[in-house]
């Protein structure tokens, strides 16, 4: 069926047809994932990448960087800006340096009661790390899902949030969680892009809603508010 499609047709593209590499792809270890997806928070993938390199060569492990000085960590954040960000990331490092004695909590319970971690990213290091089916919903996953389904209900609206949440994990591949989200990411980031999407080699087109009527630039809606 067309859910079956989709994702099937996500992985098979993944694998034989996705060529875009970053330095956290593929990576299990938990600390280095966190602090990848905590750096792209609010922050593209070219600028955020040799920030990532600096932090893992700095701190290769969660014990150096919750002993590291706050002023010396501030620095090598500079230039991403929110400091919010940077300031939790170290409260949750000292937390799992601490009271969980270096162990990453591999839950997604656990993963989304440090500071900082969201919905969003404890899927990520849920799904990378610890093969948990916790599907990812960013950007990238609501214009896929959108266009491919069809589906002008707004995403930045709870019951658009609510029909999203549903939908991604209705489609998350259960075996392969980190690999699916990792794809659908990727995949909506340089085949399903907000402009000019690649619709004509796109292996979704013949079944995605929002290409055969025309509607690519109109999908996924935003209320104005
Ligand atoms: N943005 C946030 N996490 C990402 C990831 N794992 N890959 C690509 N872009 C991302």
């Amino acid at each position: 069926d067309t859910k079956r499609f989709f994702t099937d047709c996500l992985m098979t593209w993944n694998r034989f047809q996705n060529t875009r590499t970053m330095p956290w792809k593929g990576e299990k270890n938990p600390y280095r994932i966190w602090l990848s997806e905590i750096i792209l928070q609010q922050t593209r993938v070219e600028q955020g990448w040799p920030y990532y390199e600096r932090f893992i060569s700095a701190y290769p492990t969660v014990e150096k960087l919750a002993a590291a000085p706050d002023e010396e960590v501030f620095r090598l954040w500079q230039g991403l800006g929110y400091y919010a960000r940077c300031k939790n990331m170290l409260a949750a490092a000292r937390t799992i340096a601490g009271a969980y004695k270096g162990q990453f909590p591999q839950t997604y319970e656990g993963i989304t009661k440090l500071k900082g971690v969201g919905a969003y990213t404890a899927a990520a290091i849920a799904s990378f790390a610890f093969s948990l089916p916790h599907a990812v919903l960013d950007g990238n996953v609501y214009r896929v899902l959108a266009r491919y389904f069809g589906i002008d209900t707004p995403t930045d609206t709870t019951p658009g949030k609510k029909l999203f949440t549903q939908l991604a994990g209705e489609v998350l591949h259960r075996e392969q969680p980190g690999e699916y989200n990792q794809a659908i990411m990727d995949f909506g980031a340089v085949v399903c892009k907000p402009q000019q999407p690649a619709c004509k080699s796109c292996p979704l087109a013949a079944r995605c809603e929002a290409f055969q009527k025309g509607l690519t630039d109109l999908v996924p809606v935003k209320s104005k508010k």
